[in-house]
């Protein structure tokens, strides 16, 4: 492959003041995020949602290779059909599928197999992980290997959810397992395969969390 030109690089160095009053407004505003389970169906512009994802496509990726896709769900119909195979998978998993440990690792935060928030949310925002290109030659089709799909899949995630976070959104990070149901409900190809899906909007009014803790920095973090 052709090597890229190289450009100069756009960079606004900031002032220290501004790099601390910065860092520290990012970290408030970030400590605010939560995952919601209960939504309203008040309705949120859409440019949010698509500002998002602009952003979370801005993410790095292995080799520039931006193995995602981004499919997002208003319509009430798709919705409850989504809403509906979920609840199958995870009834499935609630009452027969998983093991002790995984119920008991659940337990605290009192989920079970309802999902109500997947036909409430006003948008759904379905992140598919694009496992191989495919590419078209004379002999026929071919694959084009994709380097780091699952990190740059789980960073550009990271992306979204901040930036929705930012937006004044709620989110829930939900991952019904298996999730194939979701490759023939919206209609995508094989080689693109669900990764999380995450219910967008205001929370309703007397949505409530479990009353969680982080470990502190001293936990996360070593300094050599
Ligand atoms: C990869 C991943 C998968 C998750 N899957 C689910 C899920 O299927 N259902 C759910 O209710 N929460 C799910 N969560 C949300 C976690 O339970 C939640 O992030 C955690 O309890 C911490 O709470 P917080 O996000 O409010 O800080 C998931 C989170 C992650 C990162």
């Amino acid at each position: 492959m052709k090597p890229h030109k190289h450009v100069s690089l756009d960079f606004q160095r900031m002032q220290p003041s501004q790099q601390l009053e910065s860092s520290r407004q990012f970290v408030n505003r970030m400590a605010q995020r939560r995952s919601v389970r209960f939504f309203s169906a008040e309705p949120v512009p859409f440019e949010l949602i698509e500002n998002a994802i602009r952003c979370a496509a801005l993410a790095p990726s292995g080799a520039n290779q931006q193995p995602w896709r981004f499919v997002v769900v208003q319509d009430p119909e798709m919705k409850r059909q989504i809403r509906e195979a979920a609840e199958a998978e995870e009834r499935e998993s609630y009452e027969h599928r998983m093991p002790a440990d995984w119920l008991d690792a659940l337990a605290p935060l009192g989920t079970d197999w309802h999902k109500e928030f997947l036909e409430t949310a006003p948008y759904l925002i379905v992140v598919f992980r694009i496992d191989f290109g495919l590419a078209q030659t004379e002999e026929g089709g071919s694959r084009i290997k994709h380097y780091y799909v699952q990190e740059s899949v789980g960073i550009a995630t990271g992306f979204l959810l901040a930036a929705l976070h930012m937006s004044g959104l709620a989110t829930l990070t939900h991952t019904p397992s298996p999730m194939g149901f979701l490759t023939s409900i919206l209609g995508l190809p094989k080689n693109e395969r669900p990764f999380v899906l995450i219910p967008v909007g205001l929370p309703s009014p007397d949505a409530t969390v479990p009353e969680l803790t982080k470990k502190s920095i001293a936990e996360v973090m070593e300094i050599k």
